[in-house]
């Protein structure tokens, strides 16, 4: 996956100038940027020159009523595939170490879930000094990354690592460092299958009975897992979307085609169920299309009840993928349903999503997850974020941890 977009975070240092040179650095890398500028950083390059050059808005406050209807602050913070503080102060660097948010770039340094890089600049005292210290060796340990800073004559007159590393080499060392981090595949070894979109069930050549179900999520779910490493076998539904690069596709129509297709792939060591599957079919499909107004009355239809695709891989014996996830559509009464749902199906994990909203078809979601342990909710997101996450905790439950 190619670097898109990094979110510059901007803090309040001298060095705040040579900001537009590293978007521009940026840029001709083809990476994109959004930026968030402090209010110190603001005396020292101007929210217009940030704008003009990224053609976007600079995002500046916390409670900003116009940036926050477009794109909440949390939204803001997952928006793009990883974050840059430039210059990092020794203020920004000591709020994220202590897990501080009082503005907007120390709260979207708490909320994002994307890879962080730091390119500190402060005076040469401040630098050295056991408190900054301390706080970047706790901000090591969870996995930030600085670059620089450098070593030389300093905005104050003093002489020492502290300037700001070139903005050259920032953007040399942000596509350097996104190589290392993309080339990560946690789940590298693992098979997974995963079902997504409708089935569809067919009552003559012409009508069937279906449900609802766009593909997308089980569509974005099977590339977060391909993406990772994982050996992915996308079982899906009729849906309006092209195949899944880097996964083995297999178009079914039916509840029982899925599952046969389903069993074909096993063994595996992580199930995904995401199809809305029909529960019930037509007892039998017509072979030439049915006059079904001929008898002038409501046509009688005997239903019969199709196999629980989840349910029969969650207990196929030794066969058993180490890992099933099932999902739960509801509408109301959430938790309640899904720990049920977890515990009629036989899954290890299901997911719930409240699709009381425009969920079906859309472009975010927003779910909580039931495992053995209880449950955590998670906040609206883009359907690929939630495939990522998903994909993420995946990685952890089989000991690897996300880079
Ligand atoms: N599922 C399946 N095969 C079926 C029905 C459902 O594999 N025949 C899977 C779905 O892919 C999803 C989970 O089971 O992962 C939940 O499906 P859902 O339809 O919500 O559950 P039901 O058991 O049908 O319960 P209800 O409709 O009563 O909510």
């Amino acid at each position: 996956m190619s670097l898109k977009r990094v979110l510059l975070i901007v803090g309040g240092g001298i060095s705040a100038y040579k900001t537009p040179e590293l978007v521009r650095a940026l840029e001709k890398r083809g990476i994109g940027c959004r930026v968030i500028l402090t209010q110190a950083g603001s005396q020292f390059v101007t929210p217009l020159a940030l704008a003009s050059l990224t053609k976007d808005d600079v995002h500046q406050e916390l409670f900003n009523l116009t940036h926050e209807a477009k794109m909440g602050h949390i939204e803001l913070s997952r928006s793009a595939d990883l974050v840059l503080v430039a210059p990092a102060t020794a203020d920004l660097i000591g709020k994220v170490a202590n897990g501080l948010a009082n503005d907007l770039a120390s709260t979207a340094l708490l909320a994002t879930d994307k890879p962080v890089m730091m390119a500190p600049a402060m005076n040469v005292r401040m630098w050295e000094h056991p408190a900054v210290q301390r706080n970047l060796a706790t901000l090591r340990g969870d996995g930030v990354y600085f670059i620089g800073p450098d070593e030389g004559a300093m905005a104050c007159g003093e002489y020492g690592p502290g300037r700001m590393a070139e903005p050259d080499a920032i953007a040399a060392a942000v596509e350097a460092y996104w190589q290392k981090v993309s080339a990560y595949k946690p789940l590298k070894g693992k098979r997974a299958i995963v079902t997504a979109g409708p089935t569809l069930e067919a009552l003559d050549p012409i009508r069937f009975l279906s449900n609802r179900s766009s593909g997308k999520q089980g569509y974005a779910i099977a590339q977060a897992l391909a993406e990772a490493g994982a050996d992915v076998t996308l079982v899906s539904g009729p849906t309006a979307l092209n195949d899944v690069p880097g996964t083995t596709m297999a178009r079914v129509e039916s509840a029982r085609d899925m599952l046969a297709a389903c069993q074909a792939a096993l063994p595996a060591d992580i199930f995904v169920a995401v199809a809305a599957v029909a529960d019930w079919r037509p007892e039998t499909k017509a072979e030439v299309k049915l006059k079904l107004k001929a008898d002038a009355k409501a046509p009688a239809m005997t239903l019969v009840e199709n196999p629980d695709i989840l349910a029969t891989i969650a207990q196929s014996g030794q066969n058993r993928p180490t890992l099933v996830i099932g999902f739960a559509a509801e509408t109301h009464d959430v938790l309640a349903y899904a720990t049920a749902k977890r515990a009629k199906k036989g899954c290890d994990w299901l997911v719930a999503n409240d699709v009381s909203g425009d969920v079906m078809g859309g472009e975010s979601n927003q779910i909580m997850l039931v495992t053995a342990d209880g449950h955590q909710s998670w906040p609206e997101a883009p359907k690929a974020q939630i495939a990522e996450r998903l994909a993420a905790a995946i990685a952890t439950h089989f000991g690897v941890t996300t880079a």
